[in-house]
């Protein structure tokens, strides 16, 4: 999760410029049974038509050799195994806010979510056939 959180705040340094606000709340909702973090930026916006392919592995909007696309296609995916979703919403020139959505007691995470739990590997496909 460390990493879902610096990958979106790196994005919202780069955003803003060096210059803006960056502002982290998180909720809990016990009803829901699920926490919520925010992380809001004043930088340059998402325009409307790029906003869904953020979350593309090697999408990105930066110069070569200043990002390789993988942060939110990461951090989504992490935040996907521990059984949350990640959302944005944003204004061009005035912001950008990530939410991620976290259940409390994971019901039902696609990996188990454990670290004692195994990652079966494919039978009969080594990763490193050869070797
Ligand atoms: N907070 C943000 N404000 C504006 N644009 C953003 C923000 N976060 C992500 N983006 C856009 O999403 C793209 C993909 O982000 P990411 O997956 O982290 O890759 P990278 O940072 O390497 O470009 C960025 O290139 C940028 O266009
Ligand atoms: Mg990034």
């Amino acid at each position: 999760m460390q990493q879902v959180f610096m990958n979106i705040i790196l994005n919202a340094v780069d955003a803003m410029n060096e210059r803006g606000d960056l502002v982290i709340e998180t909720a809990h909702d016990a009803e829901k049974q699920q926490i919520t973090v925010r992380i809001t930026d004043t930088g340059c916006g998402i325009p409307q038509e790029i906003r869904e392919a953020v979350f593309d592995p090697f999408f990105t909007t930066k110069e070569p050799g200043q990002g390789t696309g993988l942060g939110l296609a990461v951090a989504c995916r992490i935040v996907q195994a521990h059984g949350g979703r990640t959302e944005v919403e944003s204004e061009v020139g005035k912001g950008t806010c990530f939410t991620i959505v976290l259940p409390v007691r994971a019901e039902a995470p696609t990996d188990g979510g454990t670290e004692d739990a195994a990652q079966p590997q494919a039978a009969g496909n080594p990763p490193f056939a050869g070797e």
